[in-house]
């Protein structure tokens, strides 16, 4: 998490979607900063430090799940070197049950 005068302004979380143990070191990376601070580096310094710490946790492999609207988190994480390996549909349904 990132804290600025002890109010959250943002957080990054690792966590397994893949059940097979032979995945074990593949995990989904989340990341958000609170609207007020983005722009600021603290995503940059997240990311850092996940990146840093995941090899000593046993992690080989991050991945991501982008919507193709989210133009600005897509830059964000090629900074880092993702790259854009597949498209998928039917992944979410809004209120009205609308894909
Ligand atoms: C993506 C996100 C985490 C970036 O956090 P941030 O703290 O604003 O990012 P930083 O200030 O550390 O910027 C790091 C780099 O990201 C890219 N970036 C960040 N904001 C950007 C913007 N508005 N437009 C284009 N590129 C942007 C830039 O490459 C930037 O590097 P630079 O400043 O040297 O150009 C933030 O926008 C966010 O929380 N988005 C909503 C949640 C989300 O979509 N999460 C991803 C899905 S899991």
């Amino acid at each position: 998490m990132a804290v600025e005068k002890d109010k959250v302004v943002g957080w990054i979380a690792l966590s397994h979607t893949l059940s097979r143990a032979t995945y074990s070191g593949s995990v989904e990376v989340r990341i958000y900063v609170d609207d007020s601070f983005k722009q600021k580096g603290i995503g940059y310094k997240l990311m850092q430090e996940i990146i840093r710490i995941a090899p000593k946790k046993g992690i080989w492999s991050l991945y991501a799940a982008i919507f193709s609207i989210n133009v600005v988190s897509i830059k964000f994480h090629e900074k880092w070197g993702f790259r854009k390996i597949r498209y998928r549909e039917r992944i979410d349904k809004d209120k009205f049950g609308k894909w």
